[in-house]
């Protein structure tokens, strides 16, 4: 047994099998931005719809690191980081750049990864209505791929590739990112419980996917079927839930083992991710290994009491960082399709559906920490005043999904969980009072300075030599970012539903694969729905630049010129930052640059 599994291990080494559907022979590119403007409503499938699910999966391909393919799409990506892993005697090249920097995290990549097949699972018809499944198949691959390679050993999980502070300084193009990029690993005597948790749910659900496994019969895709590829992801999320809970080490959020990637990504706890992997686990197995996973899944929810965080006034976002609001949605839909797994367990579908739906009531009747904006953004303080669009695109995603699986337990309810998510999706899609579709190339009003590296255009002065090779100011050198940047959701706007476009505000106008993953999935329901088009086709070009608000965010990333409402005063605030400045140089002895290493601390 173990040595079969042992063997699988040695693969990683040999050329990767990338034999997948193939892709189309004219490949998808994403079209012009004044395409957005065009009504289609009507067409089947969608026409907008179809190009939004091309344009977000376009996205992965420029954000992909290492040697790039033959068919790559996207003209101006360049091979990178192709020393990657050599310094632990790998071959860690590949997968995907995190967010605007070029970074490698396991973590929201495997995040990321178990969102997007989790969408294949109940919506994947949606893609091939569009014809994008094969692009599907090789966005997965390109990162799943990569994930096995950072699994060498079933003890052993590479969790970041890249030194995030060197890297945070860096500000060009992909061909002279700076070296060294560390590879940072968790391992028996130094754990790292979620990451290896969230790793195996990524695993779990891809192999569900490709074993072609009913979630939600009616819109799943059979088309990415292949029975050697799921077992080998699956092969490897047994080992790494394994890990996870048996490492020798004890059980521990994985920056204790690694700090380096709690500069970015520290996770809060790990029994969520525990829970989700069982769940994952028990959809891709059978028989009384499912039954198993299962009784696990329900174990740490309730020993954890996980549900806490579910409750009004404590309620938790879903996030890189918080898998809670997952676990009884999955739940839901694995006992409404497997019941076999479930019957044995005193938590049935009824108990699953109580909780999603007592969950769901506190944002359709706004009674808990979370409200709607003037211009209907749910917005959790704290959680959202980084990246506001993710926590309500999350939340879009569940109601969306549960909603369309036939959970809900009324008619009245099934409306009201399709309605709220609409409003979600129609707010980050341009009906919000700034006329902006928050997706990068899609409309004349979207975002035009993403905060991203490899599109911008900057050519540092002294190459790779020096970790201060950014511009003086980010925000006009270039004038024009380079490349258009297209499918990549930005952060999002303001609690007063401001948005500037500012290239420096890294907390509104970022991009990361866990911003876009939501929306992808829910373009796909939309394509499986036969919904009408999104709602930018409605909104006028030019809009915006008539809404443009003056002055300055005040959030995280920038403070000089504030006009804020309430708190410190300008002043005030200077001098918070010019400490906080100071102790930045101090501690990290990099410059202005600071500010990039909290871009995503810890949200609580
Ligand atoms: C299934 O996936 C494996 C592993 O990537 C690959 O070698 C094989 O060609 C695939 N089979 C089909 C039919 O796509
Ligand atoms: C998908 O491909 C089929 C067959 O080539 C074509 O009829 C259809 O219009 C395409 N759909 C989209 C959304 O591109
Ligand atoms: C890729 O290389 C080309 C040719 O040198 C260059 O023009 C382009 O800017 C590079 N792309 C990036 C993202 O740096
Ligand atoms: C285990 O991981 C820790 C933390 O990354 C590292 O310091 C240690 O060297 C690793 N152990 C081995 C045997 O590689
Ligand atoms: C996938 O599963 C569905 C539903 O169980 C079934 O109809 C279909 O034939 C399967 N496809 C493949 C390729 O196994
Ligand atoms: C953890 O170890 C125990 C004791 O050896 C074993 O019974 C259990 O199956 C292991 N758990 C996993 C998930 O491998
Ligand atoms: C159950 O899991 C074990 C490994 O954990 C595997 O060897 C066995 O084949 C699985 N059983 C089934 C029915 O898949
Ligand atoms: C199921 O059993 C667990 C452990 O015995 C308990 O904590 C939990 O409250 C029970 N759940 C339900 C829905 O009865
Ligand atoms: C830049 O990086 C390359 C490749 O890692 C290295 O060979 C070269 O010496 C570096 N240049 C400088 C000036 O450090
Ligand atoms: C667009 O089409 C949908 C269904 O396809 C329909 O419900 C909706 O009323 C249409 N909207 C407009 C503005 O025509």
């Amino acid at each position: 047994m173990r040595f079969a599994t042992a063997l699988s291990f040695i693969a990683p080494v040999l050329p990767l099998a990338w034999a997948q559907l193939s892709l189309p022979d004219s490949p998808y590119t994403p079209p012009d931005a004044s395409h957005g403007t065009q009504v289609t409503n009507g067409s089947t499938p969608n026409a907008q719809w179809s190009s939004l699910v091309g344009n977000l999966l376009y996205f992965y391909d420029e954000q992909r690191s290492g040697k790039l393919p033959s068919n790559e799409r996207v003209p101006w990506r360049n091979d990178s980081a192709l020393d990657d892993g050599k310094d632990v005697g790998l071959d860690l090249t590949g997968g995907y750049y995190d967010a605007g920097d070029y970074v490698k995290y396991t973590y929201p990549l495997s995040f990321t990864l178990m969102s997007i097949c989790w969408g294949g699972l109940d919506a994947g018809h949606g893609y091939d209505l569009a014809n994008q499944t094969a692009y599907l198949d090789d966005m997965l691959r390109w990162g799943l791929n990569w994930l096995l390679k950072a699994h060498p050993s079933p003890n052993t999980l590479y969790v970041q590739v890249g030194d995030g502070n060197l890297d945070n300084a860096y500000w060009g193009g992909d061909k002279d990112i700076p070296y060294p990029r560390p590879s940072y690993q968790v391992n028996d005597t130094s754990p790292g419980t979620d990451a290896a948790a969230q790793a195996s749910a990524a695993f779990a659900a891809c192999s569900a996917l490709y074993a072609n496994r009913t979630l939600s019969a009616s819109s799943a895709t059979s088309a990415l079927s292949n029975a050697s590829y799921a077992s080998e992801l699956q092969a490897h999320a047994r080992d790494l839930y394994a890990f996870a809970t048996n490492a020798s080490g004890g059980m521990q959020t994985y920056q204790t083992a690694v700090p380096q990637s709690g500069e970015a990504y520290a996770s809060s706890d790990f029994a969520d991710e525990l829970s989700v992997a069982a769940l994952f686990l028990a959809l891709s197995e059978t028989g009384s290994n499912a039954t198993d996973y299962y009784a696990d899944a329900v174990k740490w929810y309730y020993s954890r009491n996980l549900g806490s965080q579910l409750k009004a006034g404590s309620e938790t976002v879903l996030n890189w960082d918080s898998k809670t609001p997952a676990i009884p949605v999955l739940a839901a839909q694995l006992a409404s399709a497997h019941p076999d797994v479930v019957s044995g367990s005193n938590a049935t579908l009824q108990t699953w559906q109580q909780v999603v739906e007592d969950y769901f009531d506190i944002f359709i009747n706004i009674r808990g920490r979370s409200y709607l904006t003037d211009g209907g953004l749910l917005y959790f303080p704290g959680d959202s005043d980084e990246a506001s669009l993710n926590p309500a695109l999350n939340l879009a995603m569940l109601m969306m999904r549960y909603a369309s699986s036939g959970l809900a337990t009324s008619n009245s309810n099934q409306d009201r969980y399709e309605q709220f998510a609409q409003g979600q999706l129609d707010y980050a899609l341009g009906k919000n009072p700034m006329f902006v579709p928050y997706v990068v190339g899609t409309h004349p009003n979207s975002p035009a300075n993403p905060h991203s590296a490899i599109s911008t255009g900057y050519s540092p002065p002294n190459a790779n030599s020096s970790a201060l090779t950014a511009p003086d100011n980010l925000d006009a050198d270039p004038a024009q970012e380079a490349y258009v940047l297209y499918g990549g959701v930005v952060g999002g706007p303001d609690a007063h539903d401001r948005f500037w476009d500012l290239r420096s505000d890294w907390a509104q106008n970022e991009v990361a694969l866990d911003y876009t993953a939501p929306l992808l999935t829910l373009a796909a329901h939309a394509l499986v729905r036969g919904a009408g088009d999104p709602y930018y086709t409605q909104v006028r070009a030019g809009a915006y630049d008539e809404v443009r608000p003056g002055g300055a965010p005040c959030d995280a990333a920038v403070q000089t010129g504030c006009k804020h409402r309430g708190g410190l005063s300008t002043g005030g605030k200077i001098a918070v930052g010019v400490v906080v400045s100071v102790v930045g140089l101090l501690l990290l002895g990099l410059g202005a640059y600071w500010v990039w290493h909290v871009r995503r601390q810890r949200r609580y």
